[in-house]
């Protein structure tokens, strides 16, 4: 997730999963009185999602849209294309502790695909509890469980990537294998300090249109890609295809259409919660 170009080429699985989850918990999303609502994005990535998905939903008066993000090339990427006067782009580490003037800031705060990078779940919620102000609230999506956290695994072990890939464990969603991530991640927000909490998982099945695009997105959300040189890059890919089939984790189908499409299963995280 180094590469804002390929990840803004290569999204449609966040942009579906944002939609989904301001779909299901937006209208729970109490807007201040005055319309000036005050609002960050934990984990904005190339700005496509804050700008394309969620601006559109805000009030039409807002005070400010803030997208946050750890990565230096995302935050450039998105300042560049998208900030405004009342749109802006910071670097942010969500697991860390927030910087003081981002402190009870927030009316809102969304998240979207983002929290499953964070291995430290309790602290990353304390912090976005501590940004927002005492009536905010957040809306977030996260990935619980995706076979590509698999694939990162078995391919770690292989003698050209290990060097490469030595802390994985880091990058998997931490619910991959949890029997029960909305009961988890419930008790993560109440302890935490909120309430209205809302959790539901759901299991999805994403479409891509062809294997190009399906490898695209492989490449854009891989963390180790940055560290392989770049001369390996399709080895390393024709790699994680080849992985990806052995273990049947795509069904293809082009049964009476031009393109074949590519399925993937996984589970996604949706939760709204307050601190009123
Ligand atoms: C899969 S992208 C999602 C981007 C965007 N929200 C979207 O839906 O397209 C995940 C983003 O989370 C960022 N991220 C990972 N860990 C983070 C952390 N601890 N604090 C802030 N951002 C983080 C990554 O740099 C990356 O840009």
């Amino acid at each position: 997730m180094f590469n804002p170009t390929l990840y803004h080429k290569a999204n449609s699985l966040q942009r579906r999963d944002a939609t989904d989850v301001l779909d299901k918990y937006l209208h729970l999303v109490e807007w201040r009185k005055d319309g000036k609502d005050v609002v960050l994005d934990v984990g904005c990535g190339e700005g496509d999602v804050t700008i394309n998905i969620l601006l559109k939903r805000l009030p039409i008066d807002f005070h400010s849209l803030t997208g946050g993000d750890l990565s230096v090339e995302m935050v450039d990427y998105a300042k560049n294309i998208y900030a405004t006067d009342k749109i802006d782009f910071v670097l942010m580490d969500i697991v860390a502790e927030p910087k003081p003037e981002h402190i009870n800031k927030y009316d809102h705060i969304f998240s979207f695909n983002c929290l499953n990078w964070a291995q430290d779940q309790a602290s990353a919620l304390r912090s976005m509890y501590n940004m927002l102000n005492e009536t905010g609230d957040c809306v977030i999506t996260l990935v619980a469980k995706h076979r590509i956290f698999d694939i990162w695994k078995l391919m770690s072990e292989d003698p050209r990537w290990e060097q490469y890939m030595r802390n994985t464990d880091k990058y998997i969603s931490p619910y991959n294998n949890s029997l029960n991530p909305a009961v988890e991640f419930r008790k993560l927000l109440l302890g935490a300090g909120f309430k209205n909490v809302k959790v539901q998982v759901k299991h999805k099945t994403h479409d891509y249109i062809g294997m190009k695009n399906y490898r695209d997105s492989a490449a854009a959300v891989n963390p180790f890609f940055k560290d392989i040189p770049k001369h390996l890059h399709e080895e390393y890919l024709d790699h994680f295809m080849y992985i990806t089939g052995e273990l049947g984790y795509l069904e293809e189908d082009n049964n009476g259409r031009e393109k074949e499409l590519i399925k993937t299963n996984y589970s996604s995280l949706l939760a709204y919660a307050s601190k009123r």
